[in-house]
């Protein structure tokens, strides 16, 4: 059962389990205490929650006959206009089975729908109301036709604050008997940026690399340098000493696997953390635009890459001339 995918595994069932979104759970508690509830908007970004807690207020509800009252649509079934009159018109209209008079029907990523799909099922929503609620998911509300947005309850979902997202990594972590160190899940947390989801799926794939998760696999995993790698390879060229810099490249590329894209992008966001003076930063920038434009071209990897760190290197012989000669004025 290696293949789980977390993210199911560790899906909340109910609301009492969702994390954070704290206005929006009790919101939707409410629903569930009263036994109705409107059509709602579930907006925000990706893997904060939104169909989890779909999934969990229709469990809350329905209880053991779930199965029967609920419906999710998501992004890879067809979604045009045929499918609204078909698939949900045929949900929606069935009336309940279950105590409670209404099912519910899940429309995930309803943005990406046309504008004549929502049309149509604009109509559906008012002609069901009493059978069916519908809850709509999207990362833009602003990409769904006002009337809809109109007829819907808006719940805005926020990205997970990191405290969040560590408490759920080391939550799975023991339960999965995995050994986490507080830097990998740094790394994880930052990478994820308030998408747990991501996060999840990071520590899992971390894990199948080796038996501990510490920041070098986590950054092995999504396909970036540790930052402070990149760092001491400009500062070996900016010292002038070219091999090693040279010698470090080559670790980046091997070690991490990474394309010769990947590691310009980051030398290109590390070159604005270094302590240098602002005319070198700005010719800095121009030679690794030179070098991007070279691999896009299909220059070699490594040879343009060393090329820029040459070129680093000649510019920290300019500096160290520059402030030769400025000691020897001041000696004199
Ligand atoms: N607020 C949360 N509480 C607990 N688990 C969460 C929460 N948000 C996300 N997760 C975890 O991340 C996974 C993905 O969440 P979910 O499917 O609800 O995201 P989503 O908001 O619908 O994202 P998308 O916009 O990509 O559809 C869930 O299976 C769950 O494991
Ligand atoms: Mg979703």
């Amino acid at each position: 059962m290696e293949a789980a995918l977390w993210t199911e595994k560790y899906r909340p069932k109910s609301l009492s389990d969702i994390m954070d979104q704290e206005e929006i759970v009790s919101r939707l508690k409410d629903f569930v205490k009263r036994g109705t509830m409107p059509h709602c908007l579930f907006a925000g970004p990706p893997g904060t929650g939104k169909t989890t807690a779909g999934l969990c207020l229709a469990h809350d509800l329905f209880g053991e006959r779930f199965q029967d009252a609920f419906k999710e649509l998501n992004a890879s079934d067809e979604r045009g206009i045929d499918v609204v009159r078909t698939t949900v018109k045929e949900f929606a209209r069935m009336a309940s089975l279950t105590s409670v008079p209404f099912k519910i029907l899940v429309l995930d990523e309803a943005d990406n729908m046309t504008g004549d799909a929502q049309s149509a099922l604009r109509r559906t929503m008012e002609n069901y109301t009493n059978t069916c609620r519908f809850i709509l998911c999207c990362n833009y509300s602003g990409r769904i036709i006002e009337p809809i947005q109109s007829r819907c309850a808006l719940f805005r979902f926020t990205p997970l604050p990191e405290e969040k997202v560590v408490e759920s990594l080391h939550r799975i972590a023991k339960n999965e008997n995995l050994k986490t160190t507080e830097g990998g899940l740094k790394t994880i947390v930052e990478v994820a940026e308030g998408d747990l989801r991501k996060a999840i799926n990071i520590l899992q794939a971390a894990s199948s690399m080796s038996k501990g998760v510490s920041e070098e696999t986590v950054y092995q995993v999504v396909g970036r340098a540790r930052p402070t790698d990149v760092h001491e390879m400009l500062n070996h060229a900016l010292k002038g000493d070219f091999l090693k810099a040279r010698d470090e490249l080559r670790t980046l590329l091997v070690k991490y696997g990474l394309s010769g894209s990947d590691i310009v992008r980051q030398i290109h966001s590390e070159v604005f953390r270094l302590a240098i003076p602002e005319k070198t930063r700005i010719s800095l920038i121009e030679a690794i635009g030179d070098t991007d434009f070279r691999l896009v071209q299909g220059g070699d990897e490594e040879v343009q890459l060393s090329a820029l760190l040459a070129h680093l290197a000649a510019q920290s012989s300019v500096h160290r001339s520059v402030r030769e000669e400025h000691v020897t004025a001041l000696d004199r």
